[in-house]
């Protein structure tokens, strides 16, 4: 990647949209963020300008430039925050498995009702607060109570709000609107549900369990000796909370989502959800088996990253693909970008798992594909969503076929993660009665 500086592209050659004056790219990137990013990259090609407002960003989407950012050139490109990675070893998350098992059979369960009565429900809704209830118990060996709902849309607000607050003067976050006065509300509930979790493991004391809650509690600084103060411990909740169950909650919407519009992909998943289980509940020890239902997942991860969009800002100058990078200039990397390039993925827009059958991506560059990341900030919860999603579908499986209710129309929307919008409704029919397809 060095070069003499001399031969470096001068920077505002950098190709990129055609912007308005003062505020550059920032209407149709808040108005169409996703198909403005396709556009840059299609139009700019591997390192494409973007500017929003006085700010000026370059979006990269060649898996080499990827690779360099995340990891071979790591060290000079900072992101914000993160300290519980030693916390959560993989191995950790094989004695998950029952927990999840558990509460996706609660959900189940709370189907039955509606099964019956051919009603409809919000699958979105339905994983948003199942993986909540997953990542809350395992993680803190807390129950999330009743007010799951209010939570889980707390969060979204939050993470919607922190989204705009990226492109948006401070000025503006500070004034008495509604949508900052939604904002503030929302930190207010989720604050609230951390330190209720907090507080019920200080009365329980030692009893508690020997969960992240109780590493988090007892870590000692290995300097000073001292322990977390309450506000840090509360930030490590409050990362794990959301990270934990966003981002496997919005996979799994779109898996149910795209296997209703392609009945074919959906009748291999139930096969082999019959052949390896029939009616047992799953344990991690099948999870090797479910070789198709993983790669329908690989595939949803494809198509609908939810962590559509990592940033980077750059310590010291560098170059990439020809061009100055300055230092202090913030790099957008878009999975969702790479994943649709044509040049990388023949028929990007297609739902086909079979690109991920286990020989089918030799050949292909490490960075074509990364939902989540890479390098040594790699996502800490992959194996631990990857297992979750993969028993989660194929439990419902196992019991109901949900048939997507007609004449909705489902959009990406990404704000904070990329959710279906406005929800993805289907109705479940059981299926453990008769055998159906
Ligand atoms: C399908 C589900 C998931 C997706 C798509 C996903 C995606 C990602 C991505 C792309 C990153 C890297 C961000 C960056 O480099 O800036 C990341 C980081 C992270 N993820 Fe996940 N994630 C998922 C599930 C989980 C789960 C289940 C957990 C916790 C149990 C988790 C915890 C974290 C944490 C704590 C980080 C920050 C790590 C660091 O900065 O070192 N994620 N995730």
């Amino acid at each position: 990647m060095q070069q003499a500086a001399s031969k470096l592209q001068p920077n505002n050659e950098v190709p990129g949209l055609k912007g308005l004056p003062l505020v550059g790219n920032l209407p149709q990137f808040q108005r169409h963020p996703l198909a403005t990013l396709i556009k840059a990259a299609r139009e700019g090609g591997d390192v494409a300008r973007i500017d929003l407002a006085s700010q000026r960003y370059y979006l990269l989407s060649n898996p080499d430039h990827v690779r360099h950012v995340l990891q071979d050139n790591n060290k000079n490109y900072v992101k914000g925050y993160g300290k519980v990675r030693v916390l959560l070893g993989n191995g950790l998350v094989l004695r998950f498995a029952e927990a999840m098992t558990e509460e996706i059979a609660r959900m189940l369960d709370g189907w039955e009702a509606r099964a019956t009565g051919g009603r409809k429900l919000d699958v979105a809704m339905e994983m948003t607060l199942l993986t909540q209830r997953i990542i809350v118990k395992t993680m803190f060996g807390a129950d999330v109570g009743a007010k799951g709902e209010r939570i889980a849309c707390a969060f979204e607000t939050a993470l919607a709000g922190i989204d705009t607050r990226f492109v948006i003067p401070l000025w503006m976050t500070r004034l008495p609107l509604p949508a900052n006065r939604r904002f503030e509300k929302a930190l207010q509930t989720i604050d609230e549900a951390v330190h209720r979790i907090i507080r019920e493991r200080r009365r329980k004391g030692q009893e508690g369990g020997d969960d992240l809650l109780s590493m988090l509690m007892e870590a000692r600084d290995e300097e000073t000796g001292e322990t977390m103060s309450d506000r840090q411990i509360r930030d490590e909740v409050t990362t794990i909370y959301l990270a934990g169950h966003e981002t496997t909650a919005v996979t799994l919407a779109w898996a149910w989502y795209l296997l209703s519009k392609s009945p074919d992909v959906a009748r291999r998943v139930r096969e082999e959800v019959s052949r390896v289980l029939g009616d047992k509940t799953p344990g991690i020890e099948d999870l090797p088996n479910l070789t198709y239902t993983r790669m329908v997942l690989d595939e949803t991860l494809r198509l609908y990253p939810a962590a559509w969009m990592i940033s980077r800002t750059a310590v010291e100058e560098d170059e990439i693909g020809g061009y100055r990078i300055p230092a202090g200039h913030t790099l957008f990397l878009s999975p969702y970008v790479t994943h649709r390039r044509t040049d990388l993925w023949p028929n990007p827009e297609g739902f086909d798992p079979e690109r991920f059958a286990p020989e089918s991506g030799n050949g292909r560059p490490r960075f074509a594909y990364y939902p989540f990341g890479g390098g040594p900030r790699l996502c800490i919860g992959n194996n631990f969503a990857l297992m979750e999603a993969t028993l989660v579908v194929a439990m419902v499986m196992q019991r109901y076929r949900l048939d997507l209710v007609p004449g909705q129309t489902v959009k990406a929307h990404p704000k904070g993660t990329l959710r279906p919008r406005p929800g993805v409704w289907m109705t479940p029919h059981s299926t453990t009665s008769t055998t159906t397809i």
